[in-house]
């Protein structure tokens, strides 16, 4: 058994099997059925199994049944029956999480979302747009093309907005743009009970509030396990003048990232700081069809006007030379600036074309910035030592780098070698002073770490609040906090 005492991703379920399975009956069936057609409810396997697992290494945990509510007055409906009925709720984006979010620990209902898909309320002239759940970043940003808006936070898959809500996903702009948690301004959602609130009130949409208790950042983040989201308000950006990507080799892990730390240090607004060490820029090469030299590597992004570009690159420069970094190598025009992202955004894949066969899982800690240097090079010496892949890719910028662990699912003695990796990189994280998630989220695999990084009190809040909101432990139930089951 891996992990011991500490719940492991991987591990069996917690639950006996006669905890599971909530008994759907036909009168619910039918009570979908009348709220959102015989179209909207599915009990067939296929549909069941894709609903029960994201991308992680989490085993597949079908619902019941999936629903797929058109609009938010189904998905009220459909709550107040699963709430009457005491069924778990479990709301699905995109199904592209990393922390098997979306697996029906307790059976129940999966809320699919992906047929409520209308951007709904574009405000060029105040930077903000509506968009309901099935809409992808993608799609958003498509939907903006021609108004000379963008939405910036990128996860690198095609998520949905509400579920990168949920999660409070970020991504490689975050270090310029934030994350969700600074670009969503308001939500609809669901809660537990079918009724329906307005985190920030019904249509508002100011810069700025100082009107209470901050809901919307409660839900933020909040995995499915408060309530479901049916509309997010969220900021938009002008399409900046100018931009220009760069690459910059560097003699060692230290000198790439004591560099990131410089140009932030040095008040340039960057864009994008990406790091990749050795392992990874070569998976790279390899899926991407790229050549760069097999050394830790930045990939920069500067946005603005020509002028301020010019100012900012020749910061960046001396500050990447003067830590022994190589000459930039320019990625100037969209194409070449497209391919090399597009590189950056597939290193999950190309870490996973490493091993054929073989399952990733990513680690996503994040520390303060000063911290960075060592905790990498440390990670690093640990991985060498056990004998583990794990290609590290880092939004570097905002401190937080990934392990791609790729891991033979069928070799009981390495995964339990990763999961103890992965547990040691966590503490080094915590005792840094920083997190064990900085975007992926809880899930079920981090749940004894959270209870680490926050403490009894803070713990002891988060239940308070996650049982006034949710009494019966409803939504999304066994994600985030454990429950003693009675
Ligand atoms: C190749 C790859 C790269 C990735 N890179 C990044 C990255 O750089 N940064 C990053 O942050 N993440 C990254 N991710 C993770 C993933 O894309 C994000 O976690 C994303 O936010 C999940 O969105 P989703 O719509 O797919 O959510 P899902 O996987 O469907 O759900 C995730 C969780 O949110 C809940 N949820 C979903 N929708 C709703 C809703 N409408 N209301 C309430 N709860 C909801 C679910 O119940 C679940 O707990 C990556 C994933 C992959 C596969
Ligand atoms: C409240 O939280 C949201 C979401 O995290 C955030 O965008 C907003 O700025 C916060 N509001 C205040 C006043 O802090």
């Amino acid at each position: 058994q891996m992990g011991g005492a500490s719940p492991c991703c991987w591990g069996p379920s917690p639950l006996s099997p006669s905890q599971q399975g909530s008994g759907v009956g036909d009168g619910v069936l039918s009570a979908f059925r009348s709220i959102c057609g015989e179209e909207g409810v599915s009990l067939g396997e296929a549909v069941r199994e894709q609903h029960g697992k994201d991308e992680s290494v989490h085993r597949c945990r079908p619902p019941d049944v999936v629903v797929f509510p058109r609009c938010v007055e189904e998905v009220s409906a459909l709550a107040k029956v699963c709430h009457k009925h005491r069924l778990p709720i479990i709301p699905f984006g995109t199904g592209t999480g990393l922390e098997g979010g979306v697996g029906a620990v307790k059976g129940g209902v999966c809320f699919s979302l992906r047929n409520m898909e209308q951007v709904l309320d574009l405000h060029p002239e105040d930077f903000d747009v509506t968009v309901e759940p099935g809409v992808t970043r993608k799609a958003l940003n498509a939907y903006l093309r021609d108004t000379g808006l963008w939405f910036p936070v990128d996860p690198g898959a095609d998520a949905s907005l509400c579920g990168m809500a949920a999660t409070s996903a970020s991504g490689t702009n975050a270090v310029r743009y934030g994350t969700m948690r600074e670009n969503v301004m308001n939500l609809e959602v669901v809660l537990a009970d079918g009724s329906i609130v307005h985190t920030a009130g019904k249509g508002r949409r100011p810069r700025k509030t100082s009107a209470g208790y901050n809901l919307t950042n409660l839900f933020v983040g909040s995995e499915g396990t408060l309530g479901i989201i049916t509309k997010t308000t969220l900021r938009l950006y002008g399409i900046p003048e100018a931009m220009v990507s760069a690459v910059c080799s560097f003699p060692s892990v230290q000198a790439a990232v004591d560099s990131t730390v410089q140009t932030l240090q040095a008040g340039v607004p960057i864009a994008r700081i990406e790091f990749l060490d050795d392992v990874m820029i070569d998976a790279c090469n390899r899926f991407s069809s790229l050549s760069y030299p097999v050394t830790p590597t930045l990939f920069l992004e500067f946005h603005g006007s020509e002028q301020s570009l010019q100012e900012q690159v020749k910061t960046a420069e001396d500050i990447t030379q003067s830590n022994g970094g190589s000459d930039f190598q320019w990625a100037r025009d969209t194409e070449t600036r497209n391919r090399l992202w597009k590189a950056r955004h597939d290193a999950w894949y190309a870490a996973l074309a490493l091993r054929p066969g073989c399952k990733a899982y990513s680690t996503d800690v994040c520390v303060p910035l000063s911290r960075l240097p060592q905790i990498i090079v440390e990670t690093k010496e640990d991985l060498i030592e056990n004998r583990l892949t794990g290609p590290i890719a880092g939004h570097v910028g905002d401190g937080n780098f990934h392990c791609l662990m790729v891991v033979d699912p069928n070799n009981p003695e390495e995964m339990h070698r990763v999961h103890l990796f992965t547990e040691r990189l966590a503490r080094r994280a915590l005792a840094m002073d920083g997190t064990c998630t900085g975007e992926h989220g809880v899930g079920l695999g981090k749940r004894a770490l959270l209870c680490e990084e926050m403490g009894p009190v803070g713990i002891q809040v988060m239940r308070s609040l996650k049982d006034t909101l949710d009494p019966n432990n409803l939504m999304n139930p066994g994600k985030i906090l454990q429950r003693e089951e009675p």
